[in-house]
């Protein structure tokens, strides 16, 4: 059985009581916590750096932290990172001059690395980096922001990097971002992915708790 992975993004939390809510969502049933990181450079929207995450690790946040890194250039920000606690780290390969270079910095830092690939991007840079990659990222929506539609090709597009995962036989997460919800989330499971970030659908309701079991209940089906 796939071992899905829920992944609520902080974008759409309470940013003052950030702690609070962290812990709330992984009480609640998250397995992973999703870091957007934009710069308002590569992505027109700014949000939080390393500072942030750790104050989360301070905080006693002991959850994998997923640092999805919507900034240009890559390379800098890979070692603040990683000392302040990331689990994971990916970025858009349209962001690096030296793709391969940033994934082995990563992997040096000690953390696990991804590639992440725009709703319009094509799967080619992924070829000749698969021994480096430890998760792959579809944006189902163009990045910047939460709360947007889900981009309906997506689906298409889990079931080309799925097949492209299982041909390697390595072990790849494959994970999908941006207007998931308990309504779609069967539907890009079953086209291949097992890791699912969902900001508003999340942190809009009241109750972390239902809206996460919904989810649940839904991969289960
Ligand atoms: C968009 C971010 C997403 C976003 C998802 O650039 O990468 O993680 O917060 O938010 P929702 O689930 O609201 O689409
Ligand atoms: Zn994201």
């Amino acid at each position: 059985m796939t071992d899905y992975w829920i992944a609520p993004s902080i974008l759409s939390a309470d940013f003052a009581r950030l702690g609070e809510e962290v812990e709330n969502v992984l009480d609640a049933g998250a397995d992973i916590v999703h870091f957007d990181v934009m710069d308002n450079h590569y992505v027109p929207n700014l949000t939080i750096g390393p500072m942030v995450c750790k104050a989360l690790r301070n905080y006693g946040i002991k959850a994998p932290i997923d640092v999805h890194l919507m900034v240009s250039p890559v390379d800098r920000l890979i070692g603040d990172f990683a000392e302040a606690g990331a689990s994971i780290i990916t970025f858009h390969p349209d962001a690096s001059t030296h793709v391969d270079r940033s994934l082995q910095m990563i992997r040096d830092a000690g953390c696990k690395a991804g590639l992440v690939l725009n709703p319009a991007t094509g799967l080619e840079s992924l070829k000749y980096v698969m021994d480096k990659l430890d998760m792959i990222l579809l944006m189902s929506v163009n990045p910047g922001f939460g709360g947007q539609s889900f981009i309906p090709s997506t689906i298409d597009k889990v079931r080309e990097v799925r097949a492209l995962i299982d041909a390697s036989g390595r072990d790849i997460r494959l994970e999908v971002d941006g207007g998931i919800s308990a309504k779609n989330i069967a539907e890009i499971a079953a086209a291949g992915a097992d890791t699912f970030v969902a900001g508003s659908a999340i942190f809009n309701q009241d109750d972390y708790q239902a809206v996460i079991d919904t989810m649940r209940r839904e991969l289960a089906s």
